[in-house]
């Protein structure tokens, strides 16, 4: 398809049209020229195609029958690569069903704070995870011929003001955190699109940002598809369009279109700049034409395959003397309103009208042999969180009659959600109260809690078990059924930190921020960076998850960047575990992260089987983001690799040596410390001739004697701050500034071989 000759025989009005969409969900076209049109549609764990315009409807239940798949922040729990691409090709089969050419997903926003009301769409607080985790997303959905929208570039991670934040935050951590998992997805994924977000960055609007949208994103990462606004997220349309924003979401009704065309004709925009977009847009709606012959999916084969999803998504966190798996059929309490109404998904954009949900309670019953008796214990209706004394008398009387309970809580649909953050990191006191009565008088009872992000656990030392299933997706019964009676192995691991409580979290105080300004004041140390380097205890750790068998580490092998490590299952079942790599660095220049995940895999493993697990490193492991080169570095010195299967749990280590072979040179000016000169490798050429130059004669005695490099902290030396200006000082009338100068030059001409 010659695209540029169709271009080139559009108006400018009609060019300016295609620059918004057609309405809220479609791309335009041009019939006068064969151009088609293209439908998208949210995203990003289930189909929400609306049946009905806006206009007519903005309810949930106007989108057509799909499979509700467990949100992301259960999916990246199962650390598993192979899974979250086929089930990608799930959603695409659903997509393509319904003619949708763009799914509008995954969202990989970074989890900063528990707090934000749209983490349980979001993958992890660890980039690395989040990246390769929805690159194999994308990759699964296009490789049906339905396109993605990686969403929302970038560093959206609150709602709280959600359309004019502005994240305040440093290069190195935009680019080690904040852009690192967009920068995996693009580079290995090429989603068909990226939608970018509402926020300011540094007080640029994202939308606006040439830097962002057109300076990384397509020159530095290589991206070459279209870029579309989050939903009426733009301010100016012709400074968007000129920064590399291609489309805006919805249509405008003409106003946009009209905007850019006067911009054309008095000569503020170049033409070319809304050719180069409708470019994008065309091929995007060619790229990602539906298949008119699509057969609709077989929903009840995606409502199994959800199932097998779930199971790997829901995260064991305590079993206590391995009262799970429950193997018997003796009486058991099934506590909860949510056994019977579970929350299998988030509120907002990503809202799906599932097709089929399973019955909890129904699922638990037919598991146990019949052998259930339930009460709700709470309400969902009205005040949730007041605890209603009625029902949990009955609820515990329940428990009691039977000896032994599962107790399903969690956070109700009101607690989080699109559009807003939650307040604080707790459960409903009505759910607290009713599981702290429950194991006062039922020692052996088991908690299952649904909800998209951490929460306080102030029962944990007193509950037998605890799942964490997350938003289970719409077979959520069948998946936590066949976990809790061993059906399924668990392997779910934490894909975020559970903090003990919320003011441990690093955002704590700069969390959602001051008026429309959000600090990002810890910098690169967010989720397990910063608890791992404070020493802080948590109630669980990233990367944790129990199992019903065990997994034993050993041989680590480093060959060049390939690490090998025996992983052996020596338990009594069969299970899948999560093997993790992380990465230590030596002391450097800038303070690092105790240990990153650089690695994972996820492998099954029969009883008594062993497998080996390849990992292949590259320098962007072992790198920071040195923002005196705007470039990675590696620095030279020691680096430690880690492997085991949790963050904290890494039976294995090795070291890796590393030469940076083009060390950053400060250049020597007269605000030098001699600290810098004493300590730095790369003045080494220079050093000992230098400091016998600058130092007061008296020093120089001094400083031979002890040696001129200190490897370790010079406090040996009371001079270690002064800076080479006060050499003049020192040398009793014998130095002259010009003859400093002189100095400062000559050893810069050594350094930087001139
Ligand atoms: C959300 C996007 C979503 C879009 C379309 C926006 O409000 O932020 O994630 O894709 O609406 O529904």
């Amino acid at each position: 398809m010659d695209i540029k000759n169709i271009i080139s025989q559009m108006t400018l009005e009609e060019k300016a049209r295609f620059c918004s969409g057609a309405d809220e969900w479609h791309i335009e076209k041009l019939d006068r020229l064969g151009v088609p049109t293209v439908m998208m549609s949210d995203g990003p764990h289930g189909l929400r195609k609306k049946v009905k315009t806006q206009a007519e409807s903005y309810f949930y239940g106007d989108t057509v029958k799909s499979t509700c798949f467990p949100s992301a922040a259960g999916l990246a729990c199962s650390w598993n690569k192979e899974l979250l691409y086929g089930l990608g090709e799930a959603l695409a089969a659903e997509a393509k069903g319904e003619q949708i050419s763009i799914l509008l997903g995954p969202g990989i926003n970074m989890k900063r704070s528990p707090l934000c009301g749209r983490n349980f769409e979001y993958f992890s607080e660890d980039p690395y995870l989040a990246g390769k985790l929805s690159a194999q997303y994308i990759k699964g959905v296009q490789a049906h011929g339905v396109g993605t929208s990686l969403k929302h570039f970038a560093v959206n991670n609150q709602e709280h003001r959600r359309h004019c934040t502005n994240a305040i935050v440093d290069m190195r951590t935009l680019r080690e955190i904040y852009l690192a998992a967009f920068e995996i997805a693009v580079k290995e994924a090429k989603p068909a699109t990226i939608m970018h977000s509402y926020n300011c960055i540094n007080g640029d609007q994202v939308s606006k940002s040439k830097w962002l949208l057109n300076d990384i994103l397509r020159e530095e990462w290589g991206y070459e598809g279209m870029v579309m606004s989050d939903w009426n997220g733009m301010n100016n349309r012709v400074v968007s369009l000129e920064a590399g924003s291609d489309l805006e979401m919805p249509g405008s009704f003409g106003i946009r279109d009209a905007q850019i065309v006067k911009a054309v004709k008095e000569g503020r925009l170049d033409e070319k700049v809304v050719d180069r977009a409708v470019e994008r847009i065309i091929k995007t709606s060619y790229n990602w034409q539906p298949d008119e012959n699509a057969e609709k999916a077989d929903l009840v084969k995606s409502h199994a395959f959800c199932a097998k999803v779930g199971e790997e998504t829901m995260v064991l966190l305590k079993n206590d003397n391995n009262v799970l798996p429950i193997c018997d059929n003796k009486p058991l309490a099934v506590i909860g309103e949510f056994a019977k109404t579970p929350r299998y998904q988030g509120g907002g954009s990503s809202h799906v009208n599932a097709a089929f949900v399973d019955d909890v309670l129904e699922c638990m019953t037919e598991r146990n042999g019949g052998m259930v008796e339930f009460a709700s214990g709470y309400t969902l209706e009205g005040d949730v969180n007041t605890p209603d004394e009625a029902l949990i008398a009955e609820a515990v009387e329940t428990a009691k009659k039977c000896g032994r309970a599962v107790i399903f809580a969690g956070m109700p649909s009101k607690f989080e959600s699109e559009s807003y953050d939650r307040r604080n990191m707790k459960l409903p006191e009505s759910h607290n109260e009713l599981i702290e009565r429950i194991v006062k008088e039922v020692p052996e009872t088991v908690v299952v809690l649904l909800g998209g992000s951490p929460v306080e656990m102030p029962w944990l030392d007193k509950v037998s078990a605890l799942f964490y299933a997350y938003l289970g997706g719409c077979a959520i019964g069948k998946a936590i059924s066949r976990l809790i009676y061993g059906d399924a192995c668990p392997s779910g691991k934490l894909a975020e930190t559970f903090p003990v409580k919320l003011e441990h979290n690093p955002t704590y105080l700069n969390f959602p921020g001051v008026g429309n300004d959000v600090v990002y004041a810890e910098g690169v140390f967010i989720g397990y960076r910063y608890y791992q380097k404070k020493q802080i205890d948590v109630n669980f750790s990233f990367g944790y998850g129990l199992s019903y068998t065990t997994f034993s580490y050993d041989e680590i092998k480093v060959d060049g960047d390939k690490v090998t490590v025996k992983v052996t299952n020596t338990g009594k079942v069969a299970g899948k575990e999560a093997v993790q790599l992380y990465v230590g660095a030596p002391a450097s220049y800038v303070e690092r992260p105790v240990k990153e995940l650089k690695g994972f895999e996820k492998i099954y493993l029969e009883p008594g089987e062993s497998k080996t697990v390849e990992f292949e490193l590259c320098d962007r492991s072992f790198a920071y983001y040195d923002v005196r080169i705007n470039d990675w570095r590696v620095e030279s010195g020691e680096y430690t690799i880690y492997v085991g299967g949790s963050s904290v749990d890494t039976p294995l280590t090795a070291t890796v040596e590393k030469v940076d072979n083009n060390p950053y040179i400060e250049p020597i000016t007269i605000n030098t410390p001699v600290i810098d000169i004493m300590t730095l490798p790369v003045y080494e050429p220079i050093r000992e001739e230098f400091m016998m130059k600058i130092l007061p004669p008296v020093s120089r005695e001094k400083v031979k004697e002890i040696g001129f490099f200190y490897k370790k902290h010079p406090s040996i030396y009371p001079r270690r701050y002064h800076t080479m200006r006060m050499s003049v000082r020192w040398n009793d009338g014998n130095m002259t500034e010009e003859m400093l100068m002189q100095y400062i030059d000559e050893a810069n001409a050594k350094l930087f071989n001139k």
